[in-house]
């Protein structure tokens, strides 16, 4: 279906319908999608979930017949919604044409209600809004709940209520932004209480990390290339790094991020979302739940993280070139004598078949050196390598590595051993590089456009299943309670460094230099 919708969007028939859980047929008549953004005051909304709405419009991946709202408490008009929505809406580089004509169309199918997140009343209103707009059309709704945790389970009760389209009308989908809980037992409360009324179709939790280009290639690379197929197991990989790193803090969200901290911010989803990614088995078929299978299997097959497995970190002021940086105590959401985590590396294992005893070794943390993800994936050594006498006296060099980077400069590169040119007999390790903004001369879409597009057609592939949520909390609960219980005391690292030397001693425990 997902194929078929969009290439009927590409062929122009704009009206081509998005099908899902409880839709009508499209023969019934023209459909309209209605999307409401709750939280659209807010900072994702401004700065992802409205321009990534843009760019599908811009591309023609919305359907013909939509209309987008903006739920908040805010009082604000539609004309001031617009202003804000109008600041962060940018063309692609290389789609400039007509960019101010589109905008204003776009800007003109966006509108404003303002409401309680508790109360009916407000959902009330805008469903008779949507209701005005979708008149003589087959309607379909997708609520997007940019929030805070706190007030989900409300959103979901007083708009599944009064804003939900009847069943045997079009479907009704709620898109659900993290943390979906802070371990195994919120985590299930959340899930509990959001399907006292919803049903698991209509909940699509999202991980945005999952609509990133290089992470969506990741199966593709997997399994549609026969050279990494054999090599994919402990046999041939001795450690898989998955690093994620931010040279800026938490700056704005303190208040937040103090509440959950890095592990639970970055790697019990992040993190582990791509690593499940990486290790899971061949699926059956590429249906949203033959993958979802997968994933749910390998995580399961995960061992808990143990705590001398962890190394945590938090980020202290520093000045550098007569510029000061702030430490995460300073902002004045933090109590100072948090012991919340900023960085955390750790060490986890798959203890089965095809993985086991391979360690996978997680870093992430926020003002760091530099903004990168990436996925690192070294091989072992060559068995009676003849050259190793050759190759300098870094044994590592000996070794080849997969790096996939996400971003930024989106990349794949295999480092391989390669003769120096020349009448003697030396090594050096080179990189075989597919630099994506060499080899496709397109801007990347965000990741939010990719899910927001998803969630339209039903499709379900990016999205987190609640038993995969359960697994995922599983790993990661006990550490998390024995590290608040025994308020372990993190590591400093100045701003701007590479992070607590903590994590290097963790890597050299198995064998393992960082990438
Ligand atoms: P905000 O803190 O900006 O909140 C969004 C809106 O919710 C606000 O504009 C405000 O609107 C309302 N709100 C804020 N606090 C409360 C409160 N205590 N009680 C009731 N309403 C409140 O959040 P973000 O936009 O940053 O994030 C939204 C969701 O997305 C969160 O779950 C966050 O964890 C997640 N997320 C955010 C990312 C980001 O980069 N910002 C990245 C990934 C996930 P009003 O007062 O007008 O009602
Ligand atoms: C969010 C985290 O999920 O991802 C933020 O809550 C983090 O702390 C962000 O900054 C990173 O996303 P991206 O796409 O900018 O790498």
């Amino acid at each position: 279906a997902r194929i078929l919708y969009r290439e009927v969007v590409v062929a122009g028939v704009l009206d081509a319908k998005p099908s899902g859980a409880g839709g009508p047929a499209p023969e019934q008549g023209e459909h309209t999608v209605s999307i409401t953004v709750v939280g659209a005051s807010g900072d994702l909304a401004k700065k992802k979930i409205f321009p990534a709405l843009f760019a599908l419009f811009y591309e023609d991946w919305l359907p013909e017949h939509f209309t987008i709202f903006g739920y908040a408490r805010s009082k604000m008009s539609d004309e001031e919604l617009r202003n804000i929505i109008s600041m962060t809406l940018t063309c692609r580089i290389d789609q400039r044409a007509n960019c101010s004509e589109k905008m204003d169309k776009f800007l003109k199918r966006c509108f404003y209600q303002s409401g309680q997140y508790n109360s009916e009343e407000g959902f009330h209103e805008l469903d008779r809004k949507l209701t005005e707009k979708e008149a003589g059309k087959l309607p379909n709704r997708l609520f997007y709940l940019s929030i805070p945790p706190n007030i989900f389970v409300d959103v979901v009760r007083s708009a599944s209520r009064t804003a939900s389209l009847p069943s045997g009308s079009g479907w009704t989908r709620f898109i659900v932004e993290k943390p979906f809980g802070r371990d195994s037992e919120s985590s299930g409360e959340l899930t509990r209480s959001l399907k006292m009324y919803l049903e698991e179709e209509q909940i699509f939790r999202i991980d945005h990390y999952l609509g990133k280009e290089l992470v969506e290639n990741l199966s593709v690379l997997r399994f549609s290339n026969l050279v990494f197929q054999p090599l994919w197991s402990r046999d041939y990989i001795r450690n898989v790094q998955l690093i994620f790193s931010e040279d800026f803090g938490t700056e704005g969200r303190g208040g937040y991020f103090d509440n959950y901290g890095i592990i639970r911010d970055i790697m019990q989803n992040h993190l582990l979302q791509i690593l499940a990614l990486f290790a899971m088995e061949t699926p059956v078929s590429l249906a949203a739940e033959d993958i979802r299978n997968e994933k749910v299997k390998v995580l399961r097959s995960m061992r808990k993280l143990k705590l001398e497995d962890v190394v945590v970190g938090q980020y202290k002021g520093h000045t550098r070139g007569g510029k000061s940086f702030p430490a995460y105590v300073d902002d004045p959401t933090v109590p100072n004598d948090s012991v919340t985590p900023t960085f955390a590396a750790a060490a986890l294992f798959i203890d089965n078949a095809r993985w086991d005893g391979v360690p996978f070794l997680m870093k992430a943390g926020k003002a760091l050196h530099t903004r990168r993800a990436e996925i690192r994936v070294q091989f072992r050594r060559v068995p009676g390598n003849l050259y190793r006498g050759n190759v300098g006296t870094d044994l590592d060099m000996a070794t080849n590595e997969l790096v996939l980077r996400v971003q930024p400069d989106e990349a794949i590169y295999l480092k391989i051993n390669n003769k120096v040119p020349g009448l003697g007999m030396r090594l050096d390790s080179s990189n075989l590089n597919l630099f994506y903004s060499e080899r496709y001369q397109r801007e990347i879409p965000d990741a939010y456009e990719r899910l927001l597009l998803d969630a339209m057609e039903g499709e379900r592939r990016l999205f987190i299943r609640s038993d995969e949520l359960d697994a995922a909390w599983a790993i990661f609960t006990p550490v998390l309670r024995e590290l608040e219980e025994k308020r372990v005391a993190p590591e400093l690292y100045p701003y701007g460094s590479r992070g607590p030397v903590g994590a290097h001693y963790l890597a050299a425990n198995y064998n393992v230099r960082w990438g």
